[in-house]
């Protein structure tokens, strides 16, 4: 399908310089053979002429790309369409223009942008009404490995590195490609059109990235799918050398994953890399001398053209020196500032730019290193609160966008889903980076740090028909398409499109913090995050809604648009008082107290979070063994030592106090965390419940409840089958064994327990409910089960809910793997798993899988409310993560013992708006302010 927009017309210039070429080339090669018959030219020497002036030209697109009439992508077919009365988010004047009007699209190109009316007479002409709703272009992600590591994960299909060497510039995504990843479809339904399939950071020179759209292509190839690739994709000898060349992209990785895959150091590392460069000028200063002697008729001994298909990549990569610009881009994983600075000293030394630094964690607390960088400053690309999983991300800071101010964010897909790398965009909003900036990070910024800001990330007359219509303000959390167009070809068939209160159509107003950012390079990206403990008695004022736990509820005690007159008196964490001013400040609070006033802007006092399913409290780095508890014994595929004595593992007794990823959560207002012990495959262990802001265990109400649920999970361990692992299931319900453990099954099979399964397949959800039903025959009980994971359970809703079987499930699912593909993706390509699953009275929770997605809480419960149609209450979306999260595991705590938040409004209408300032905490006896 590529045709290569070059065949369409050539620049004047060129034919003429050709034409001179034509007429020179013949005359020089006369002269030599009159003057210098003894050194007769070398075959090709025109050829090799035009080679010699193609290694100094600049890449990008032929000075006439603009004018172009069809895109070289255009599928034929594909009808004209005209988007009427949009609000469209251009990308232009530093992403600040807004324009209210039409966007016409045919032969895959923005044909214009304005009022067209009725002056448009096209019977072919499809015509959507955008009815206001927010147009963007489509989003570019800068770093991903789509299709390379596709999902659903099967075993041969890991295709995003090379085990060859640490050093492979030679090596190609492209090569890895795999066309049947389920990741487009979803990727595009978020708003994704283009993406940069990297390789992985497993090699200090990785190899070369490329460009695809996602979209399907008519002719189903990798090839087809690729956006302005290289000609060097499939000619080994260069093309036509008067066509300007094409940006090439290489990813470079430091630090941690270079140095586990080949057990090297950063030292063998960099200086793998000054190798590979010293390699590579020498050929280049080999070429450059052959091109003077050349250019200069000096045809002595020249020889062939030196040259080398292993290192002709990186020595484009140098190429950059030459003239403006270059012919590559090097994408650079790494994260701290030793592995910054490193390369940084490295493009010195060899004369190359950097086009970003990906991860790059430190970039933010590095700002003069960064400038430092050969060329220009590196772009940066980050993740917006994905942190801490490694020593390298442990300084990461959400604060980070905003400090660094011009930057884009990257998906690293699979490692985070890119069909919410928007989400990544809102979170920096969120957190103090301007509206345009987040934006431009994942539309304009990234197209330009790409080299095709020519036809991408932009929506303007000439570039690419990628356009996104929103059914909200795109920064406003949850935005969902309701069509993506790539290359004018809309992408979703009937989308599902979920209720949004008009609130959400609007930019959201955030919160302010300034402190915080202070802090966070005052402390070297570690800032204190302890909370203040408040004087005995608070007085939060202004307080517009106030909601609190009751029984298995949340309820509203009462909900006003301005919280004028109303207030909320609490001591040592209880409330005393809640509503009328007048009323509430006539109580007596003793005469001794002073007590602090806190205004909350309109905002409210509600019930605090529970984080379950990540080890929060069991680990401080993900990857770092030593800063973790660990993980038990699995029973089917590792020997028990006999010490053990047939115990059970309880996670109270590994529990970690003050991890940062807990405080954060607490700062939240997530204040409980609910986990079970580290595993990895099939084996048993108790929950625990704890306070995430306490400080040790022995703090009063550190501990909130010792044992909760008996954990398993079936379905992870690849050693044992899953029928033997519910056969081992089954043994220890019906005939539990002597000792320790077998307490603990005999309360599950008398249903005074509850046994939490982590699995995903609807297959073993079935199994497990026909298990219950055999356990409760033999016990005459009534078993207590609760599915977690639980991707495929929207399949069995109807089941699920009639033998009351409750699941806690991830709000934004992802087909992983084989077992747990069968996923609810949720709007727009369908209802999502919570609605489906409520329709049938299933009791919903929502859970995590990494630590620091704790603190994320919030945002996952505002966001499934929005996706549900406007099926759920605010009280009820409350509860999806916490009195519905203590009821599936099996925490039973009192109404008055529950933590409550204090939330300051910023004045937006959002589910969550504004942001937690302080915890009331009766079990602890506080109220804590930050
Ligand atoms: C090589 O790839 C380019 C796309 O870059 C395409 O236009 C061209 O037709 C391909 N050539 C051959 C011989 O396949
Ligand atoms: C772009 O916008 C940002 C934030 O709104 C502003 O700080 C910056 O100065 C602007 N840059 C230009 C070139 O206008
Ligand atoms: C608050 O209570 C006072 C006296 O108890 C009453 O006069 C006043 O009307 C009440 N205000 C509101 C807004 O209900
Ligand atoms: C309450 O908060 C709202 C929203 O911030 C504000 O407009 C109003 O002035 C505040 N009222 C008082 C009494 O502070
Ligand atoms: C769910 O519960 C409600 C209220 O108890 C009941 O009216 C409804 O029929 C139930 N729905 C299903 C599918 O069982
Ligand atoms: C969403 O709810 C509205 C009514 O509140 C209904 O008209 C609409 O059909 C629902 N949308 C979907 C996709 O179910």
């Amino acid at each position: 399908m590529n045709k290569g927009y070059v065949a369409l017309a050539r620049p004047d210039e060129h034919r003429y310089k050709q034409l001179l070429l034509l007429f020179l080339i013949p005359l020089l090669s006369l002269c030599f053979i009159v003057l210098k018959p003894h050194h007769p030219p070398p075959r090709h020497a025109p050829e090799i002429l035009k080679r010699c002036r193609s290694l100094k030209q600049i890449p990008g697109p032929p000075p006439n790309f603009h004018r172009r009439r069809e895109s070289d992508r255009f599928e034929s077919g594909t009808k004209p369409v005209l988007i009427k009365n949009a609000k469209i988010w251009t990308g232009l004047n530093n992403g600040t223009q807004i324009l209210d009007g039409d966007i016409l699209l045919d032969k895959g190109i923005i044909m214009g942008v304005g009022h067209f009316g009725t002056a448009l007479h096209d019977n072919d002409l499809a015509v959507i009404d955008a009815g206001g709703r927010w147009v963007s272009p489509g989003i570019v992600d800068i770093h991903s490995h789509l299709g390379d590591d596709p999902s659903p994960t099967l075993s041969g299909a890991e295709d995003y590195y090379s085990n060859a060497d640490t050093i492979v510039p030679w090596m190609r995504s492209l090569d890895g490609l795999n066309t049947h990843d389920e990741s487009y479809a979803l990727s595009m339904s978020g708003g994704v059109t283009t993406s940069l399939v990297l390789p992985g950071s497993a090699d200090a020179i990785g190899g070369q990235a490329y460009i695809i759209k996602l979209r399907k292509t008519a002719e189903r190839s990798p090839s087809s799918m690729l956006l302005e690739p290289p000609y060097q994709i499939n000619a080994s000898e260069p093309w036509d050398a008067s066509l300007p060349p094409r940006w090439r992209h290489m990813k470079h990785a430091c630090g941690e994953n270079p140095s586990r895959v080949h057990s090297a150091t950063r030292m063998d590392t960099i200086w793998a890399f000054r190798q590979a460069y010293n390699k590579a000028t020498q050929i280049m200063k080999q070429q450059d001398e052959y091109c003077s002697k050349i250019e200069a008729g000096d045809l002595k001994d020249l020889g062939s053209f030196p040259q080398d298909l292993q290192w002709e990549a990186l020595v484009d990569v140098l190429r950059n020196r030459v003239k403006f610009g270059g012919f590559s881009q090097v994408n650079v994983h790494c994260y701290e500032a030793v592995d910054l600075d490193g390369l940084v000293r490295l493009s010195n030394e060899f004369k190359f730019p950097i086009a970003a630094f990906h991860h790059a964690s430190e970039t933010y607390l590095t700002p003069e290193l960064l400038k430092r960088a050969y060329g220009k400053a590196p772009a940066i690309a980050l993740f917006a609160t994905n942190s801490r999983y490694k020593r390298e991300s442990y300084r990461g800071s959400e604060f980070a966008p905003r400090i660094l101010a011009e930057n884009g964010f990257t998906s690293d897909h699979p490692v985070l889903d890119s069909r919410h790398l928007l989400y990544e965009a809102q979170q920096a909003h969120y957190y103090g980076l301007p509206d345009n900036l987040a934006l431009a990070s994942i539309t304009s910024n990234t197209a330009e740090t790409m080299g095709m800001g020519h036809r991408i990330g932009y929506i303007r007359k000439g570039w690419d028909a990628d356009l996104v219509i929103w059914d909200s303000h795109p920064l406003a959390l949850g935005a969902t398409p309701v069509q993506v167009f790539i290359d004018g070809i809309p992408q979703l068939d009937s989308p599902y499109v979920s209720f949004k209160p008009p609130a959400y159509q609007k930019s959201p107003k955030v919160p302010n913090f300034d402190k915080e950012v202070e802090l966070t390079l005052a402390y070297d990206g570690l800032p204190p995050l302890k909370p203040i403990k408040a004087a005995e008695v608070v007085i939060f004022t202004n307080v517009s809604n106030v909601f609190v736990r009751d029984s298995n509820t949340v309820k509203s005690i009462y909900s006003t648009t301005a919280g004028n007159g109303r207030v909320v008196v609490s001591r040592n964490g209880q409330l005393l008082c809640t509503g009328n001013q007048t009323k509430c400040l006539q109580d007596d609070l003793g005469s001794d107290v002073e007590p602090v006033m806190v205004d909350l802007k309109g905002g409210s006092i509600e019930p605090a979070l529970i984080s379950y399913g990540a080890p929060l409290g069991l680990e401080h780095i993900n990857q770092e063994p030593s800063t973790n508890d660990g993980f038990v014994f699995e029973p089917l595929s590792q020997r028990i030592p006999k010490i053990l004595g047939g115990s059970i593992v309880r996670a109270v007794d590994g529990l970690l106090f003050n991890t940062r990823d807990a405080l954060y959560a607490y700062r939240a207002g997530v204040t409980t965390g609910i986990t079970a012990p580290s595993h990895y495959g099939f084996s048993f262990g108790l929950g625990t419940a704890f306070s995430t802001g306490a400080s040790h265990k022995l703090e009063s109400g550190a501990v909130i409840q010792e044992v909760t649920a008996l954990h398993t999970s079936i379905g992870f361990d690849d050693t044992a089958s899953v029928s033997t692992q519910i056969a081992t299931l089954r043994r220890l319900l019906l005939t539990p064994p002597e000792g320790p453990a077998g307490v603990w099954f005999k309360r599950v099979s008398g249903g005074s327990l509850t046994l939490v399964v982590e699995t995903h397949s609807a297959d073993v959800i079935a199994t497990l409910l026909t298990l219950k039903a055999e356990i409760e025959a033999a016990k005459k009980s009534k078993m207590q089960l609760t599915i977690s994971g639980a991707n495929e359970a929207h399949l069995l809703a109807e089941y699920l809910g009639k033998a009351e079987v409750g699941v806690l499930v991830f709000p934004r699912p992802f087909p992983a793997t084989w077992d747990r593909r069968r996923i609810a993706p949720g709007p727009p390509l369908s209802p999502n798993a919570v609605q489906q699953l409520m329709v049938h009275n299933v009791t919903v929770g929502l859970m995590i899988a990494e630590i620091w997605e704790a603190r994320n809480l919030p945002f996952d419960v505002a966001w499934t409310s929005l996706d549900v149609n406007g099926t759920l209450r605010k009280e009820e979306a409350l509860a999806l993560a916490s009195v519905n999260v203590e009821k599936l595991l099996c925490a039973k705590v009192e109404d008055r013992d529950t933590d409550l938040v204090a939330r300051e409004s910023t004045g937006g209408n959002s589910l969550f708006d504004g942001r937690v300032i302080g915890v009331l905490s009766p079990r602890r006896g506080v109220v804590e302010l930050f």
